[in-house]
């Protein structure tokens, strides 16, 4: 089975790299212009000018003007859950804070709730319909967690969610346990109880039925201590569970370095970042995935610094962090705009952390990310535009015109 696109405006060529776009390199964008690209079997074939065009193939399509750029590798969403949380959204706009609303057992605790008592064929159904969703905003890959349990059944029930989407997914999906999400209420006065049933009860079951891909922890004030993380995720190890952690969204509390110290692939958030984290970073291995639109949804004045990550040669990614309390949406091309703006990345700059290095923070660089002979197909094809600053320009647009995936 062959697939040929004509007529592409500008294809966005990625070259090949063993490990993530950094410093200089982020803001590479080789784009051919006036291209065809040829999929064989749903892998990159070939490419070249219009030119010397393939004249037959199984099917054409006339990308008619567009761009052609890899899909976009979201590497960090909690996909996964019951009910929307518009009222929190309300009482942040009256004056409340999101720790505030956490500590009154809204927030994650009230998603764990409402999963809790939800059918698992429910969760699937409405995770897919999302799951879609953003296929359509142009996502190409996938990650999601798990969190929304914070009990051995409902842990399980979430990531067992997440395996039935793999089997009818479109694209591939990551799946991370993040038992240690939130501390249930029951365990407030017992911390110590909720830590063995993740390391002695919830690991041992999700490993034996190989439910996850990675680990994460919430590390944060009011949620886990760095002590506690590094507990969970040395017990994830025993496992082979690599960490993704949340860290650094609203303290700088020791997270990034116990992440470093586990060789975790990524650390999620770094709203707030000093010095020692960013030296701590560079030449870790370990990928800062961003993710502006929790900030952004909270209004939040802090933003990571995107810019000192990059010149300080760290290794970022972009993530739309969608769930429903900080970022209830999955929408890349809007995150990729946001990182633009806030974070003051170069388009190529941001597009390239929303594909190849999302690409590498979720273990799919070989499959995905960029335009490269051999890889799978995911892409996408944009509407007519005049470059690929336009995308970003383009804010709230909806700028992909047909999506492929494989
Ligand atoms: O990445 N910060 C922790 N977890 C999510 C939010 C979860 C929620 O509020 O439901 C995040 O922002
Ligand atoms: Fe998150």
């Amino acid at each position: 089975m062959s697939l040929l696109i004509i007529n592409i405006q500008g294809l966005l060529l990625g070259t090949h790299s063993k490990t993530p776009l950094i410093g200089d390199k982020l803001k590479t964008a080789e784009i051919l212009d006036n291209a065809f690209l040829l999929i064989v079997h749903g892998r990159i074939a070939d490419w070249g000018p219009m030119s010397a065009c393939p004249e037959r193939a199984d099917e054409i399509i006339d990308a008619a003007g567009g761009f052609v750029l890899p899909a976009f590798c979201d590497s960090h969403t909690h996909l996964v859950y019951a009910t929307p949380r518009e009222q929190e959204f309300v009482y942040r706009i009256q004056g409340l804070s999101y720790q505030e609303i956490a500590e009154k057992g809204g927030g994650i605790i009230n998603s764990a709730r409402r999963l809790q008592e939800a059918h698992e064929d429910q969760l699937l159904e409405d995770a897919h319909r999302r799951l879609l969703e953003v296929i359509a905003q142009g996502t190409g890959a996938i990650e999601i967690k798990s969190g929304y349990g914070l009990t051995v059944e409902a842990e399980l029930k979430m990531l067992r969610v997440i395996r039935r989407l793999k089997e009818i997914s479109p694209i591939p999906i990551k799946a991370t346990f993040l038992g240690a999400h939130a501390m249930p209420m029951e365990f407030r006065e017992n911390r110590e109880g909720y830590l063995t049933l993740i390391t002695e009860e919830m690991l041992p079951r999700i490993a034996a039925e190989g439910l996850a891909d990675y680990i994460d922890v919430f590390c944060e004030k009011g949620f886990y201590s760095v002590e506690e993380t590094d507990r969970v995720l040395e017990a994830g190890s025993k496992y082979g569970l690599i960490p993704k952690i949340h860290t650094n969204q609203f303290n700088c509390m020791g997270g990034i370095e116990i992440a470093v110290k586990h060789s975790a692939l990524s650390v999620d958030h770094l709203e707030v970042l000093n010095e020692t984290e960013i030296a701590c970073l560079r030449n870790s291995g370990t990928i800062a995935t961003l993710l502006p639109t929790a900030p952004f949804f909270l209004n939040d004045e802090h933003f990571p610094p995107a810019r000192q990550l990059v010149e300080s040669g760290v290794a970022i990614a972009l993530a739309s962090d969608y769930n429903p309390g900080t970022s209830p949406s999955g929408n890349m091309p809007f995150v990729i705009s946001l990182a633009c703006i806030k974070l003051r990345l170069l388009p190529e700059e941001a597009i390239n952390a929303a594909t190849i290095n999302g690409a590498f923070a979720m273990g799919l660089e070989d499959e995905l990310g960029s335009i490269e002979k051999g890889k799978k197909a995911n892409l996408i094809i944009t509407k007519p535009m005049p470059s690929l600053a336009y995308i970003p320009y383009n804010f709230g647009g909806s700028i992909v015109e047909r999506r492929i995936v494989f």
